[in-house]
């Protein structure tokens, strides 16, 4: 691939998904022709109203569900099935509760038939990437919210994927727990070995959208569409309380509310 199509093919096409759910016979429609690109590293944050299918368009990209119209191509090809150079990190945290976080962390690694010994070596330097060295016998219950999504992160990345997605990382955690694990999310991103080609977050939070991201679309109440979608262009390191993030967050959301 020359350099220039490097810049100009989008890893990942969205293109005109519709999504409808049938519920008492009756179709639902919840997306409806959704279409944005993204290229090699870039954080785009999805934002938008509750109900208004984010977390069902994350599903349709990860080709956990298809779409009722319209396709998503990931790398010039239709996506037909899970897509296993994504992971996804959710809100609920998703953790078997009967496993220890060292074999929470290990599961997607035994997924792709890696051996014991590389399995532990992988996620343990993942663990330690995220803060969570000295936890690897301690259970999901022992954890604190904050602890417990360090592990979503050390599960999602241990795969190297190519494609993070997160639904509302942020959301179950209280305000400064979520700032911190922010930054580090930050941390990663910058540093290119380890992170994610791209990143697609899901949040009702505008501010944190803006602070996170490099683009921002936004979906519309359902069914939802896109009905912005603007570049941030802020330099990063960014600062959470400057003034041009206040500015952007109220002018975003005064156009959506
Ligand atoms: N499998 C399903 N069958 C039927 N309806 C569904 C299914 N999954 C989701 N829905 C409905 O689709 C709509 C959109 O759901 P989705 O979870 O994608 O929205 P969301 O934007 O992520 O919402 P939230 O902000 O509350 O997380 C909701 O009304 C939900 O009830
Ligand atoms: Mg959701």
């Amino acid at each position: 691939m020359s350099t220039k199509d490097r810049l100009t093919t989008p890893v990942l096409d969205v293109r005109d998904v519709s999504k409808e759910f049938v519920h008492q016979s009756k179709k639902i429609p919840i997306l409806r022709d959704v279409s944005f690109s993204i290229h090699e590293y870039e954080f785009i944050s999805i934002v938008g109203p509750t109900g208004c299918g984010k977390s069902t368009l994350l599903r349709i990209i990860m080709g956990l569900i298809p779409p009722t119209k319209g396709e998503v191509i990931y790398k010039g090809e239709r996506v037909q099935s899970v897509n296993s150079r994504m992971s996804m990190v959710f809100q609920s945290f998703a953790l078997f509760p009967w496993l220890t976080v060292l074999e929470n962390v290990e599961l997607g690694l035994e997924a792709q038939g890696i051996l014991k010994e590389q399995r532990n070596k992988r996620a343990l330097k993942i663990m330690q990437e995220v803060g969570l060295e000295d936890f690897e016998n301690a259970y999901p219950r022992e954890l604190s919210r904050g602890m417990k999504q360090r592990v979503g992160f050390a599960r999602a990345l241990v795969i190297d994927p190519e494609i993070l997605l997160m639904d509302e990382p942020f959301s179950a955690l209280d305000p400064l727990t979520a700032e911190g694990l922010r930054e580090e999310v930050m941390r990663l991103w910058s540093d290119k070995f380890t992170s994610p080609e791209i990143v697609i977050m899901v949040t009702h939070n505008v501010e944190e959208a803006i602070y996170l991201s490099d683009r921002v679309i936004v979906l519309s109440q359902r069914p939802g569409t896109v009905i912005l979608e603007f570049n941030v262009g802020m330099p990063r390191p960014r600062d959470r309380r400057s003034p041009s993030i206040y500015e952007l967050t109220d002018k975003i959301t005064s156009l959506i509310a």
